[in-house]
């Protein structure tokens, strides 16, 4: 996949709760404060036919095949990419993406036990060797989770899922983040709000310095 990408493109990553809305809402500003232009989107989803497969994906009445959940989950990022994605970053916008690939190989990989190698040839397929410039991944225990979004709402196709579940897709979100130390950053999603908006601004900081656009 050839691309200019004069843009960044920075993903969100964590289970329910961890705090990805909460603190993607900052990043927001702080880029638009840099001005630079800043595209806000998520996964599954980003397009319409993304969002109506993610209506599918998170229909609790679905039943799918976890490969077929994973092969949705790429067949709505092949559109993102090419719809949303890849032409924000042409033009110089800077992409955040509530969620990326790091989620297939956590939910669809260490949750539902799909081999990391399948993954991996649909995230060859569909993208190449394109992935987030940085990924801050926000880790919280599968019992804060729960805690945090507990009542908030009724309970997706996923969030129905047991602790066990998501202890393995946390696993699976650790192992991905000391797989790839350099683009991957761990932030304690568990502490006071304002101590892990400091973690996230130190690593927001750091990658500014040695990406901003040169004027
Ligand atoms: N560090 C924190 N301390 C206390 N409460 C928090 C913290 N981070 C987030 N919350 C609260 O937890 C709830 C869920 O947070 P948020 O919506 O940001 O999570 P999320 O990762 O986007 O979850 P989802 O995957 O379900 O969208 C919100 O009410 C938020 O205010
Ligand atoms: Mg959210």
């Amino acid at each position: 996949m050839t691309i200019l990408r004069r843009g960044k493109f920075i993903t969100f990553e964590g289970i329910d709760g961890a705090g990805k809305s909460t603190h993607l809402a900052w990043l927001e500003h702080f880029l638009q404060d840099k001005g630079v232009e800043v595209v806000v989107t998520r996964e599954p989803g980003g397009t319409a036919l993304g969002e109506a497969l993610r209506k599918l994906l998170l229909d609790h009445q679905q039943v799918m095949h976890a490969e077929t959940e994973a092969l949705l989950m790429f067949a709505a990022r092949r559109e993102h990419l090419d719809k949303v994605i890849l032409p924000a970053l042409e033009r110089g916008a800077w992409v955040i993406s509530d969620r990326f690939t790091d989620a297939s190989f956590a939910y669809q990989g260490g949750g539902r036990g799909v081999p990391a190698a399948r993954l991996e040839i649909l995230e060859q397929w569909v993208q190449g060797n394109f992935s987030s410039d940085l990924t801050l991944y926000f880790d919280v225990p599968v019992t804060i989770s729960r805690q945090r979004v507990q009542s908030a709402r009724v309970a997706d196709r996923f969030e129905l899922e047991p602790d066990l579940f998501f202890e393995r897709v946390r696993q699976a979100y650790l192992q991905r983040a000391s797989q790839f130390p350099e683009r991957i950053k761990v932030v304690d999603g568990s502490l006071p709000l304002a101590e892990v908006k400091m973690a996230m601004v130190e690593a927001v900081e750091e990658f500014w310095l040695s990406h901003a656009p040169s004027r």
